[in-house]
This record gives structure tokens, C-alpha cells and sequence, in this order.
């Protein structure tokens, strides 16, 4: 598909973002693994959760979608997976793969995972690493780690394992808790930084044992889930689109309905209110440990800054639209330490920085991230952002504030995650 984006003169209005990707896909995971009825409100209703419900029905999980957005799930326990027909297939979605990685190697089956073109060119020997370590058996064709793999469960028990991860990824974090609910013992996962954690807070809920000390996890064989009832937040790595694209076109205020706050995912914010933004928190829900708030944003003058450390894990999905923001601020902005952006859907330090280039910005790659000088005024052209959903969002909002009409090939990519982005921005127009 390829759409054709005009110079936006004003946004107004209000955004209910759809419901968190991360939180989606493990509602459905231990929905799965719990006994009794999970009942998930505001499921993100796109391709990536859409598949992690396909693989768990093919395992003999009955998942009915009722409404817009409100998925059932009928658990069968811990042990109550089923040997899959076929291959199990996660299409795009890194997330998918890796966790069911780690929980397919605790099942007393066998199982083959892969993925679409994208997915089965990103690297897992993140996850097959340390579940080899865990007595895992977990091949990929001519024993590379890339998907397909299969994964040899019967017969094979797990070992508890105690892991420093090389790098912060709460999916390789997740999947080793995964496999670890299985393992003879505890399990204890040191992080180099602190990643999402919805996965120990949902696991916690659901009834599991999990015990989180500064960057260190320890995770027990888990006897008994029991089946919740879940509000899901909007997820922050979608109102990142909107908040940017308030705070850059002129004259602009956007509020944004019920978004994911939790502090794991918040750094977005930090990093905006540190460059100027106008955004203000309201209305607080802290029930359960996933917050959640409606954002208000108007237009504002941002000025540069530094992104690096132990905030790049807070905002990691964020960073193309970050860096498009910090074409229009004063002065120079830094993102340093996110060498982990050119493994995500596509190598989001090329792309970002090809994208922007092309529409005008004054943008330069580093190994580890970029350097922003701004502001620099943007210029409408053909834009090719490839099969990465963030990177079509990112050139969709940067023709916003472009001179002209921007056309944005591969449009499509925003099922992924985001159905309905194309018809919201829309409807902010005035
Ligand atoms: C995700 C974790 C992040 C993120 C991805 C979703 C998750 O990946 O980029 O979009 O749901 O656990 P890493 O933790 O591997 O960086």
C-alpha cells in the first residue's frame, strides 16, 4: 500500500491508543498456562498478538475475540499445552518468538518455530544460548540460531540456570523466565539494566512466584497459575507517534487517553519534558503495578539533548520517532548506547537515519546511535520505509510536518501493530 501524506497545518483532539503490545502477548501466554478463565480487555487487536493467539490455539488453547477488542482465553494450566500440527509460526513478531522459545523448551513435545522473511533473518542465539544452558535442545537449520528452530521438549528437563545477560532485552529476560518455570529449581536472571518488566508484574498477578532485587531476578518452578481479568493499558510505544507529532506541528493539542506509564516504558517522557515539551499527566490509574494516565500535548520549542545508559531499555522502540523530534529541536541531540536498534524489525539505525536524510534532516549514524543536529526544515518526497511498522508511523509523522506531500510506500507494515494509525491521524487534522 502507499499512501500519500499532506503538510499538516494543526492537530486537535483526543486519542484512545490501542491496547500495549508487550502486555497483549503475555496476557495470552500465561492466560494459556493458568487454570481457568483469562479475560483481557483492550487486547491490542493487531498481526503481532493476532499470531501469538494463532499458536496458542494450535497447542489447544481456546481463545474466543469478543467485540472490538476483549479476548478470552481458557486456560489449561502448566501443563496443559498440546503437541501443535504443523509449525508454529510467529510472522513478524520478535516478542512471539523469543518467549515461546523459552516456554516450548519446558513442554514435554516437540516443535518447530519460525517466522516471516524479517523475523527469521533476526538473531536468537540471545535465547538459545542460555536455554542451552538450561539442557534445552534447540536446533536451527545447519545448527545456526536463526528461525526456523526446533525444538526437541519431549523427554528433556530443564535446569535452573543463573545468567548474566550480555545485553538488556526483556525478551530474552522473559524467555528465560519462561523456560525457568519449568527448570528444578530457582533461577536467578542479572540484567545489565533494567528492561519492561510486565512479565514479572503479569506473572505475579496470575499467582506465580517472582522475586525482582534491583537488576537481579529470581524465578521458582511454578506449581499453579490462576486465570485474571485484565484492563490493558494504551500502549506508550504507539502514543509516541501522536505525542510527537502534537508537540511538532503548530499550534497543535492532543490528548491521549488511558497510556501505559509504567516506569519501565516511560523514558519518552522524560526525555521530551528534558528537551521542552509541554505535556502534562493527568488522571492517574495505579491499580495493579501497569499505571496507566491521559496525556495532554501541545505544540512546543524543543532543545537537544543527551539519550544514553540505562534510559535507552525505557525508550528503545521509541527512538526513530525521538530522533525525528530532534530534527525540529535546537541544537544537538546525542543518542548513544542503543546499538540494539539494529536488530529490531529492521536496522532502525540505517533506517532512521536514510528516512530522515532523505526528507531533510541533518542526521549522521554512530555505531551505537545517531547525532541530531536541528532544527532543519523538512521537504515532502518518496519515502520507502521497508517492512518495519515503527519506521512507516516515524515517515507518516515526519511528512506531517513537511513541506508538500510526503508519499510513504510500504504503508501496510502498521498492521503490525497499529491498524488504525492511518484514520486517527486523520481525524486530528483541522
Ligand atoms: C519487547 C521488548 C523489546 C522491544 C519489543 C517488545 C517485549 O525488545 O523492542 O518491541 O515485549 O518484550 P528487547 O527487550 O529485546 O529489546
Amino acid at each position: 500500500m502507499v499512501i500519500s501524506v499532506p503538510h499538516a497545518n494543526r492537530l486537535q483532539g483526543t486519542i484512545h491508543v490501542p491496547g500495549d503490545k508487550s502486555i497483549s502477548h503475555r496476557g495470552v501466554i500465561f492466560g494459556a498456562l493458568a487454570q481457568g478463565t483469562t479475560r483481557l480487555e483492550n487486547f491490542l487487536m493487531a498481526d503481532d498478538c493476532i499470531n501469538t493467539i494463532k499458536i496458542f490455539r494450535q497447542m489447544g488453547i481456546e481463545i474466543d475475540i469478543k467485540g472490538h477488542n476483549t479476548v478470552v482465553v481458557q486456560g489449561k494450566g502448566i501443563y496443559g499445552l498440546s503437541a501443535p500440527k504443523g509449525q508454529l509460526d510467529a510472522g513478524n513478531s520478535g516478542t512471539t518468538a523469543r518467549l515461546l522459545m523459552g516456554l516450548l523448551a519446558g513442554q514435554d513435545f516437540d516443535s518447530i518455530l519460525t517466522g516471516d522473511d524479517s523475523l527469521r533473518k533476526r538473531p536468537m542465539d540471545r535465547v538459545v544460548i542460555p536455554l542451552r544452558q538450561m539442557g534445552a535442545r534447540l536446533m536451527g537449520i545447519e545448527n545456526k540460531e536463526f528461525l526456523p528452530i526446533t525444538i526437541l521438549g519431549k523427554g528433556a528437563t530443564l535446569k535452573s540456570i543463573d545468567y548474566t545477560m550480555p545485553v538488556a532485552s526483556a525478551q530474552v529476560k522473559s524467555s528465560l523466565i519462561l523456560a525457568s518455570m519449568y527448570a528444578d529449581n530457582s533461577s536467578h536472571i542479572h540484567q545489565p539494566a533494567i528492561s519492561r518488566d510486565h512479565t514479572e508484574i503479569m506473572l505475579e498477578s496470575f499467582g506465580g512466584r517472582i522475586h525482582t532485587d534491583g537488576e537481579t531476578i529470581t524465578t521458582y518452578p511454578q506449581p499453579e497459575l490462576y486465570g485474571q481479568d485484565l484492563l490493558i493499558p494504551g500502549d506508550i510505544s504507539s502514543a509516541a507517534y501522536f505525542l510527537t507529532a502534537a508537540l511538532l506541528v503548530p499550534d497543535s493539542e492532543i490528548i491521549l487517553k488511558n497510556v501505559g506509564i509504567n516506569p519501565t516504558r516511560s523514558g519518552i517522557l522524560d526525555v521530551y519534558k528534558a528537551m521542552g515539551a509541554s505535556i502534562n499527566i493527568e488522571r492517574i490509574y495505579s491499580g495493579g503495578k501497569e499505571p496507566s494516565a491521559d496525556i495532554t500535548v501541545k505544540s512546543s520549542s524543543l532543545k537537544g539533548t543527551v539519550i544514553e545508559g540505562s534510559l535507552i531499555p525505557r525508550l528503545i522502540d521509541e527512538l526513530p520517532i525521538i530522533a525525528l523530534a530532534a530534527t525540529q529541536a535546537e541544537g544537538t541531540t546525542i543518542i548513544k548506547d542503543a546499538e540494539e536498534l539494529k536488530v529490531k524489525e529492521s536496522d532502525r539505525i540505517d533506517s532512521t537515519v536514510g528516512i530522515l536524510k532523505k526528507i531533510g534532516a541533518n542526521i549522521e549514524s554512530t555505531p551505537d546511535g545517531m547525532i541530531i543536529q536541528g532544527p532543519s526544515p523538512l521537504f515532502g518526497t518518496q519515502l520507502r520505509p521497508g517492512s518495519d511498522h515503527r519506521m512507516v508511523m516515524m515517515a507518516t509523522i515526519a511528512g506531517l510536518i513537511a513541506q508538500g506531500s510526503t508519499t510513504i510506500h510500504d504503508a501496510n507494515w502498521v498492521n503490525i501493530s497499529y491498524p488504525d494509525f492511518f484514520a486517527q491521524i486523520e481525524a486530528l487534522r483541522c
